[in-house]
């Protein structure tokens, strides 16, 4: 079993199946890609995974853990951390304290001795945002914001990363460097699973892939597995026979 497991996951709104029977799982090791066109249903699985949408079927599992009842702090408690795609940082404060409030809540739950203060800047150098550690968010570009949202789930030490479109508003530039950061991370033993609009970024960082197509699961394979198979290329990429 997978350290996340995701296993029959079915949500309607109304009439709309967003999710159709889902199953998708997550490694430590290796970042685990999610790609799909607009309304896929990509942003309600997350919501899912992380306890802020019941599903209607389904299961999530932790480390072979049933997380159905959990709530989302118990199951950040469990080594969950995400991302959102319309970014939910703390606007008024600093980066700084955006990824100190995560810290000081990690360390009341964990009381592994660590400093908060130290590990909030280990996790500001490692994420790349010495420069502008003392800036208040909303000066932020987006790009920039997003890794402090990333640098926030870091400070829970989590086991399963889930990012939801990470690297939308990142230049070229910063793309590369991101690239190299989610690499790292998931050779730390980090299981991350990337929600990403960006095919390059994706085909490049994740060692498996799955596409999701009007709620469903298409295809789930290796990056060339993925880019070969004519389901996606139809369904996705519009380009099959
Ligand atoms: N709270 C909600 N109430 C009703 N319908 C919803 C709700 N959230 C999502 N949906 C619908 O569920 C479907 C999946 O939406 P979702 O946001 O998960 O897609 P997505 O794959 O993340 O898309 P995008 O790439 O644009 O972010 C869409 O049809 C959307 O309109
Ligand atoms: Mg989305």
């Amino acid at each position: 079993m997978a350290l996340l497991e995701v296993s029959e996951v079915t949500v309607r709104f109304g009439g709309n199946v967003a999710l159709d029977d889902v199953h998708l799982g997550a490694e430590p090791g290796i970042v685990t890609g999610l790609i799909g066109p607009n309304g896929a249903g990509k942003t309600t699985l997350f919501n899912v995974i992380t306890g802020l949408l019941p599903p209607n079927v389904g299961k999530v599992t932790i480390d072979g853990r049933n997380v159905n009842r959990l709530s989302p702090t118990k199951r950040a408690r469990c080594g969950m951390a995400r991302t959102f795609q319309r970014l939910e940082l703390f606007s008024l404060l600093s980066v700084r304290e955006n990824i100190r409030v995560a810290a000081d809540v990690h360390k009341g739950w964990a009381r592994d001795g660590s400093n908060p203060a130290e590990v909030v800047e280990e996790i500001i150098e490692r994420v790349g945002l010495t420069a502008v550690a003392d800036a208040r968010v909303d000066s932020l570009p987006t790009g920039q914001c997003r890794l402090v949202e990333l640098g926030r789930c870091l400070a829970t030490k989590p086991k399963v990363m889930l990012l939801d479109e990470p690297a939308s508003g990142q230049s070229e530039a910063e793309t590369v460097i991101f690239a190299e950061l989610l690499q790292s991370l998931a050779a730390g033993g980090m299981a991350v699973v990337l929600v990403e609009h960006d095919v390059a970024l994706v085909m490049n960082v994740c060692a498996r892939v799955n596409v999701l197509d009007f709620g469903r699961i298409i295809a789930s394979g290796t990056p060339s597995e993925i880019q070969n198979d004519q389901a996606v290329l139809s369904a996705y990429l519009g380009t099959g026979s």
